[in-house]
Formats: C-alpha cells, structure tokens, sequence
C-alpha cells in the first residue's frame, strides 16, 4: 500500500491557484523530497496532506484512508512538523511531549520512557522543566520534532525541517528523520537544501507555480541534464567576470571566494582556465570538476516550466 496518495488537489486563495492539480504517491518506507521555488505550493499542498487545509477539489488518502471522511484515523497514522513551530511556549519542553503523547492516546509509562529517551539524544536534558518560550529557534525545533514523533508514526510529514538551523541542530534533525526512516517509517519531507535532498531521498518531485514538473530518483533528474558539468576555481586575487566570457563557459557564478562554471566542455574549460591564468600571470590556488548537480537540475527544470 503506498504511505501518501494525493489526486488532482486543486486550492485557490482568492485568484491565486496556490495548488493546481498536484497528483502524487509517497511509496511506503521510502524518503520522499519535496522541492520548489519560494510561495509554488508546497506549504499548502502539505496542509492538504495532514488535514490541515480542505483542498477545492480533490482527494488524499493516508495509508489507504480518506483524509476528509476519516480524519482522526488518518492523522494517527502521522507525525506532523509544520512550517511554523507549533510547541506551547508556557509549557515546558517535558509537559509539551507529555501532551503530545497523550494526544496520540499513549500509556503513561510508555510516554514517560520515551520522553527520558529524547532528553537523553537531543541534548536538552538541563532545559526539560523550564518553559520553551525561552528556547532557542534550534531547540524549539527539537522539541517539535519531539512531538510529532513520540508515537512512532508510521508517517512523518516536515515543512523544511533544517530552515534556520546550526550545523549541530541541523545534523540532529537529519539523522533522527534517517532513523525513523530505518525503523520503518516513511518520510515526506520539504527542503530548499538540495543537498540534502540529494543524499537523503529516494524520491524528488519538484513544484513549480503549483504544478508538479519533475519527479524523479536524484541520480536520474541528475542524468536528464547530464551534459552540464562544473568547475570551481579559486585564485591568488580576485578577478571580474569578463575573464570567464569564453567559448565553453555556460554560466559563471561567485561564491565566496571560489568561481563556479558551469560547462558541457570541462576539458576545453581548463585548458583555457590554465592558459589565461598563465598569461595574466594569476594563480590558480584550487581546482576541481563535478559531474552534473541535482541543484543544476532543479535550476534548468524551474528555468524552462
Ligand atoms: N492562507 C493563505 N491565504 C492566502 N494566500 C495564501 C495562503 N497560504 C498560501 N497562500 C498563497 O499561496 C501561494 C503558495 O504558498 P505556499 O506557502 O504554499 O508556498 P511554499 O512553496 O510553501 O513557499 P515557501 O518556499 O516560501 O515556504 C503563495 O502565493 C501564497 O501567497
Ligand atoms: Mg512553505
């Protein structure tokens, strides 16, 4: 049975089609990432999927079950963490999982073990009595992912998890949503870091102004564009972008102190790197080639929707 059936939603705000016939399936067990351009409709069609939202038309089943005529049981099957953080400021960490717990109908000493069991991973064990209006954005986004997952949900929903976070935090985040995945739960996940949905997901399925343009396992959206390779280069001083106008160079973009060229002609690219180096009497001080980028492909397939 698959984890996530959604067909044809459809949701307008006023005259905006947020969401324009998206049609998807989320396989049971796997990791399934969620990309698009800011305001395309991911938020909204994740509302659709826990409930949140009623879409104008359409429909979803979770594990099997109707969302809309069975909403308790479907949102049993799920642990949800929303785009916004959801925790209960006046609360404390420890009385926000409780209540969770108790919303999913857990026994008390199986909430109690599980909640000793999160303080113990997520490095909050000194903060678990005091209210969370007082956390940071990273340890209340533990605290949430706390909560939607106390019941071991067969299913977990995240509307971009990492967004904000530390190296520390964000880590903590990805390997907690890898081991539910390893024990079995299936994963819907949101993410404008491509990188991590590259090595976390077997499924991408991008969004464009509310439609559905690609879905696809990383490595073939990658191949879709396989011509496109890169080459970064750093040197001793900086240099404008006129020194990349040459035959073979694609697109050249800054970052930090490094220069990304984006090529279908690596070879011809370095020779003429090298050369123009030489002449000018620049040094190269790094040099390497990639294959093509799922980030690459993201930017073609959102490019020419
Ligand atoms: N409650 C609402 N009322 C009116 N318009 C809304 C509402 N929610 C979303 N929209 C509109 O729907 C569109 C899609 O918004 P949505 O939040 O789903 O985008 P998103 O893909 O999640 O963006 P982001 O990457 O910025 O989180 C936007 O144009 C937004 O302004
Ligand atoms: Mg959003």
């Amino acid at each position: 049975m698959n984890a996530i059936e959604a067909s044809h939603l459809i949701k307008r705000f006023g005259s905006v089609t947020a969401v324009n016939d998206v049609s998807l399936t989320v396989c049971e067990g796997e990791i399934f990432g969620f990309l698009g351009p800011n305001g395309t409709g991911k938020t909204t069609t994740m509302r659709q999927l826990t409930g949140v939202l009623t879409p104008d038309s359409g429909a979803v089943r979770i594990n099997g079950i109707d969302i809309h005529r069975h909403p308790l049981e479907a949102k049993m099957q799920m642990g949800v963490i929303p785009e916004n953080s959801t925790v209960y400021g006046d609360l404390s960490a420890e009385q926000n999982l409780s209540l969770s717990g108790q919303m999913y109908g857990m026994p008390r000493a199986d909430r109690d073990k599980r909640i000793d069991e999160f303080f113990s991973r997520m490095g909050l064990s000194e903060k678990r009595k005091l209210p969370v209006r007082g956390f940071s954005k990273g340890m209340k986004q533990r605290v949430s992912i706390a909560c939607a997952i106390i019941h071991r949900p067969p299913l977990l929903l995240l509307d971009e998890p990492t967004s904000g976070l530390d190296v520390q935090s964000r880590r903590l985040v990805i390997d907690t949503i890898r081991d539910m995945n390893e024990q079995g739960s299936t994963i819907f996940l949101t993410t404008h870091n491509i990188e991590e949905a590259n090595t976390l997901c077997q499924t991408v399925c991008i969004l464009n102004k509310g439609k559905i343009v690609a879905q696809d396992s990383p490595e073939r959206l990658k191949k879709m564009f396989n011509t496109t390779q890169s080459v970064e280069v750093s040197f001793d001083r900086p240099v404008t972008r006129d020194l990349f106008a040459a035959e073979g160079i694609l697109r050249a973009e800054s970052c930090g102190d490094k220069w990304k060229i984006f090529t279908d002609n690596p070879d011809q690219v370095l020779k003429y790197l090298v050369g123009r180096a030489e002449r000018e009497s620049i040094t190269i001080t790094s040099l390497t080639t990639s294959g093509p980028s799922l980030e690459e492909a993201f930017v073609r397939i959102t490019e020419c929707a």
